[in-house]
């Protein structure tokens, strides 16, 4: 897999964080009931590895990725448990090496035209525009598609139902990724219905 195929399922890409193995089944559950497939749990709990295994088994509708993926090992660990694309918050070549030794699709994080030519230079022409608001949002996607018209960009970190729609207007704007869909007080509330609400709202952004 390319991780540019991951835009096809849909226009926004859920970053999951998750406290209790318990509930990984159930928020990807809701989540592919409203629309969205295409899944990142991030790697910043002490279970999210079991929560990957879990969703892994048993979603198999579910297209899983392993977020905050920082090192080496976390790819590792993160293919090992059943993620078949890796996502990380910024660009090292360590961690570029580890994912394509692995074949482990990477969506790697930048915020400058220098991480981007770092990326480019690990392969990487798909990349996550991380922390996308606060590093300058739509002025600065727009300022970086002059020098690099051949980029096509994930904004997350800041993304909202309100603002999503101005970013994926832009043409090098292929999904974005944001939390919002599994709000930390739906999962502890066991609220799926709510979760599977808001991914059928983010499904029909674009
Ligand atoms: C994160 O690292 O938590 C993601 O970028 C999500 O950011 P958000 O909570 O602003 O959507």
């Amino acid at each position: 897999m390319n991780t540019l195929e991951l835009c096809a399922y849909g226009p926004v890409i859920p970053v999951i964080v998750l406290q209790r193995v318990e509930d990984a089944v159930p928020v990807a559950q809701a989540l592919v009931q409203g629309g969205v497939r295409v899944l990142e749990v991030t790697l910043r709990t002490p279970v999210a590895l079991r929560c990957l295994e879990a969703i892994a088994r048993e979603v198999p509708q579910a297209i899983l990725g392993a977020g905050t993926v920082r090192s080496a090992a976390d790819a590792r660990a993160a293919l090992a448990a059943g993620a078949c694309f890796a996502v990380s918050p910024g660009y090292t070549e360590a961690v570029g090496a580890a994912c394509a030794d692995l074949a482990l699709p990477l969506l790697p994080g930048v915020a400058t035209a220098s991480e981007l030519m770092a990326a480019q230079d690990g392969g990487h022409h798909f990349v996550k525009f991380f922390p996308a608001s606060a590093a300058g949002g739509i002025p600065l996607l727009k300022a970086l598609a002059g020098p690099f018209p051949e980029v096509s960009f994930c904004p997350t970190g800041g993304i909202t139902p309100q603002n999503a729609r101005d970013f994926l207007a832009l043409p090098q704007v292929k999904v974005c990724g944001g939390s919002w869909l599994t709000p930390q007080d739906a999962i502890a509330a066991g609220d799926w219905p709510r979760i599977t609400r808001l991914a059928q709202e983010a499904a029909a952004l674009r």
